[in-house]
């Protein structure tokens, strides 16, 4: 067994952990939505509104605190006037992007706002840049957003009184690819537009999100920056700036999610870990322009991208979610916690059905991930206190690069919530914990352990599980051990 040292400050704070760094991403896209979450009114499947009972509880129990819709690449052809108003006559269209599909538009701006409510989930909302014009974005804010205006009566004679809360407004998705191929330059004077004619109505307060850069697209970061950091009157034009990195080892048609080899597993966690040089690199540009803290960097898109099922449409994105992901969801989650002081949110791709979901379904059926079980373990550090944690960087393999622990803590209502993964396909860890600054007396601890490649399927829908487990703390000192392949959270009092 090996022994990893780790130490806790409880006084030495990063910053409040936000929900939304918990928050998903939903688009039209395969099985997602129609399937996934919707399946309309008449469906025998229970649902309330045509939304899925049993996909909303799951939601509700790791407390989804926001879901980013209608895309992704999707967004950027999305003509928000063909979702609303009676369902029979809402325009069709072709889905181009994803499987070449129609989308009869059932689930439009109305649905989504009912999928929130029913959640507790607060909208973000991706508007359309590439295809889309000024107005059509204004207008639909109006739609959503204001009072006794003609697009607010427009709502109001579609059934809804009352406008909802809209913060977070993506302006366009991916503009450097599928959004309009732009250039940095084109792009930012693109937002200016958009985002000036995009209205705070009736008190509504918008957070206009810009997209941000692929990966380490370090130039994109800096003209988002010189652009936007400063608008008429010195106030930032843009309130986040959306990252999109996605785990991809190697091509994601060589990698399929179940069958893969130790050395494939160990560059999976690499590319994980990347992600923490990639905050760190971004926040250094947005620390020179916005030395305030006042735009959040948001990972808008992030997971792994395999290998979809054999027998599946290729252009639905459907994908088995092993152990393995579930480590790459443990190691993400614990850097936005790190990284929290400059990281607003980050959106999971995508929620049901594609990509690393949380939830698969067939029909009636449905299954809780490993990456969900992920969500549950991690959800006491929503709204908690981000504080510094110093853990022994040991290798988990001497060929590659990924440390053997991953690890964060928050501390919130006297509570201090550990979370660790032991990304190691072998050894077994003991962590001996130094707790500083906190009165410890017992502990609780759950555990998400299985083989790399274990899944849960509509036969075996319980494998990957959360199962109790142990930790002790004695005279300041927390023990816990961390089987190989495992994520655990600990709660101290
Ligand atoms: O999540 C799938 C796709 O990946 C999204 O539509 C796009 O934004 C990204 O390239």
């Amino acid at each position: 067994m090996k022994h990893i040292a780790m130490l806790v400050n409880a006084k030495d704070v990063i910053a409040t952990i936000r929900p939304e760094i918990y928050g998903h991403f939903a688009e039209h896209l395969g099985r997602c939505i129609y399937g996934g979450i919707f399946v309309g009114e008449d469906s025998p499947i229970p649902n309330e509104k045509g939304i899925r009972k049993d996909v909303v509880e799951a939601f509700r129990q790791i407390r989804v605190p926001t879901i980013r819709w209608p895309g992704g690449c999707f967004a950027e052809e999305y003509h928000w006037q063909d979702g609303i108003g009676p369902r029979e006559n809402r325009k069709k269209m072709v889905n181009i992007n994803w499987g070449g599909v129609i989308e009869d538009n059932s689930f439009g701006t109305h649905e989504y706002m009912e999928l929130c409510r029913q959640i507790g989930a607060k909208p973000y909302i991706n508007g359309n840049v590439g295809s889309g014009t000024v107005q059509e974005m204004a207008e639909w804010v109006e739609y959503m957003t204001a009072v006794g205006t003609p697009m607010a009566e427009a709502r109001r004679a579609n059934g809804q009184d009352e406008p909802w809360r809209v913060e977070f407004l993506g302006v366009g998705n991916e503009n450097w690819g599928c959004g309009g191929e732009m250039s940095a330059e084109t792009y930012a004077a693109e937002f200016r537009k958009f985002g000036a004619f995009c209205r705070d109505h009736n008190g509504n307060r918008l957070c206009r999100i810009a997209c941000g850069p692929s990966s380490a697209d370090y130039g994109w970061m800096e003209t988002m920056m010189k652009s936007l950091s400063k608008g008429w009157g010195g106030y930032p034009l843009a309130g986040g700036i959306d990252l999109h990195y996605y785990t991809m080892p190697i091509h994601p048609q060589m990698d399929s999610a179940t069958d893969f080899d130790d050395a494939l597993h160990y560059a999976t966690m690499d590319s994980a870990f990347f992600c923490d040089e990639l905050l760190t690199r971004h926040t250094e540009i947005m620390n020179r322009y916005d030395p305030e803290n006042r735009i959040g960097l948001i990972i808008g898109e992030w997971g792994c991208w395999h290998q979809v099922e054999p027998g599946t449409n290729p252009g639905f994105l459907y994908q088995q979610n092993a152990m393995r992901d579930a480590l790459v969801a443990a190691i993400h989650l614990n850097i936005f916690n790190r990284h929290a002081r400059r990281v607003m949110m980050a959106n999971l791709a995508q929620t049901v059905n594609v990509l690393q979901s949380i939830l698969l379904t067939d029909g009636e059926q449905l299954v809780k991930t490993p990456t969900y079980h992920v969500f549950d373990l991690y959800k006491e550090h929503q709204g908690g206190t981000a504080v510094y944690c110093y853990t022994d960087a040991d290798k988990a393999d001497e060929a590659h690069k990924a440390p053997m622990v991953s690890s964060s803590v928050s501390i919130k209502e006297g509570v201090m919530t550990l979370t660790l993964a032991n990304c190691s396909l072998t050894e077994e860890v003991q962590i001996d914990c130094d707790l500083c600054h906190f009165d410890a007396h017992e502990t609780q601890a759950r555990i998400l352990t299985a083989d790399t490649h274990a899944f849960n399927d509509f036969n075996h829908p319980e494998d990957v599980t959360i199962q109790p487990w142990t930790a002790q703390v004695t005279n300041g000192k927390l023990q816990v051990k961390l089987p190989p392949c495992s994520v655990v959270a600990v709660a101290v009092k």
